[in-house]
């Protein structure tokens, strides 16, 4: 077991930064947690309301690639640790901008490894660089089959193969100059503070606002869903206790066809709402297919079970259940997030798609 004093958390104002921010700081008593992050459309402050008056807790508002600004980081807060999330996330941006992805994607994680690597030179203690990753760089499942950690990469999307390429980073850093690091790929995640421009809460916006539901080609592609907290938990568990230099898998066991759980969504918001059961069904609306659209994503997560004892905490059903109630009650943040540059997205995107 590791344990750190002062740990840097890179995209923590973003969807998983912050809840594993909030779970970090309750989990371990001790530990200082800086949070860097640049505030891009999809970082927001609000997300971590509960903690900022944490003595325990820094916001620092800046970019991944300044390698200035992250030297003197390690230089003042002498980090033992990096839990390096900050990242664009999402696969139709990618497609309209891949530039930007590889810059904050590889670029932005080749320049904290060199910082992380020059300030833990002739260091001892525990120290460890953990790399958040996705189970995209493994490609495209067909009908059968799970990712493990020995899948081959093979990324699709600009996204994916710029993830992919920063998991080649890391791994390099950890051979060439003995970094200790630890990798995982996760599944897709869903809950609470999630940018609305995903499935899942986009959905659930749309659903409450009787808007157009857009589902991509014909809405059998399948995705593994995995509770965001149940992440968090999971990160938690494999920077104090994975093996260096190993790469963890984690999913739910959870595929979901994205039609199916349109319907679920519809069922679930059209209750909460005291609507007539499946009145929303008429706003499914099939739109034209992403570029390169993956079929399937499916997780093998043994390892870190049988290794480090992490499963899944709760059903998808309580999961999905206590999301849709929360964006629901949640609809200040909702519309806040929404407003504004959000919307000319949402139109250009989606006004394409027709
Ligand atoms: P997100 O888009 O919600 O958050 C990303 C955060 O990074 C934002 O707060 C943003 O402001 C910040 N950021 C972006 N560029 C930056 C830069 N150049 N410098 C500093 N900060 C910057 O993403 P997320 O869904 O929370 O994903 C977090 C990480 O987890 C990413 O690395 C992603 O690849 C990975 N991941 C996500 C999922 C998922 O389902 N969302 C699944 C597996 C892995
Ligand atoms: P997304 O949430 O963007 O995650 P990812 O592409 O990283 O898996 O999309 C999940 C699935 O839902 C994916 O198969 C694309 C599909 N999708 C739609 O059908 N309509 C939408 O409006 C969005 C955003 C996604």
């Amino acid at each position: 077991m590791r344990n750190f004093n002062a740990i840097l958390v890179t995209g923590g104002a973003g969807f998983i930064g912050s809840h594993v921010v909030r779970k970090l700081l309750s989990n371990r008593p001790k530990t200082k947690v800086v949070n860097l992050d640049a505030l891009t459309y999809a970082g927001n402050l609000e997300n971590l309301r509960d903690v900022e008056s944490n003595p325990r807790y820094t916001f620092v508002k800046g970019d991944i690639q300044d390698a200035a600004l992250i030297e003197r980081l390690f230089v003042e807060y002498t980090f033992d640790a990096v839990v390096h999330l900050a990242a664009e996330s999402h696969v139709d941006r990618s497609i309209e901008n891949p530039m930007a992805f590889l810059e904050t994607n590889i670029l932005g994680t080749a320049t904290l490894l060199n910082a992380a690597r020059s300030a833990w030179a002739n260091s001892t203690g525990d120290r460890c660089f953990y790399h958040i990753s996705t189970d995209e760089v493994y490609g495209s499942l067909g009908a059968k089959g799970l990712f493990t950690e020995e899948t081959p990469y093979d990324p699709r999307s600009p996204y994916s193969s710029s993830k992919a390429s920063s998991d080649h980073l890391v791994r390099a850093w950890h051979h060439t100059y003995g970094l200790p690091v630890v990798i995982s790929n996760c599944s897709n995640n869903y809950g609470a503070y999630q940018f609305p421009e995903k499935l899942i809460p986009l959905m659930i916006r749309n659903i409450r606002d009787e808007r157009p539901l857009p589902i991509y080609g014909d809405g059998i592609n399948v995705r593994d869903w995995l509770w965001v907290e149940d992440h968090a938990s999971a990160i938690d568990v494999i920077l104090h206790e994975g093996a260096e230099g190993r790469t963890y898998n984690i999913g739910g066991l959870n595929e979901w066809k994205n039609i199916d759980l349109v319907h679920e969504l519809i069922r679930l918001v059209d209750m909460a709402l005291k609507r007539t059961e499946g009145s929303s069904r008429k706003l499914i609306t099939f739109v034209k297919d992403r570029a390169g659209h993956d079929f399937r994503y499916a997780i093998d997560a043994s390892r870190i079970e049988s290794e480090l004892g992490w499963k899944p905490s709760i059903t998808f059903e309580q999961g999905l259940a206590a999301t849709v109630e929360w964006y629901l009650n949640n609809g200040e943040w909702l519309d806040s997030v929404t407003s504004g540059t959000y919307q000319q997205y949402y139109d250009t995107m989606y006004g394409n798609r027709g």
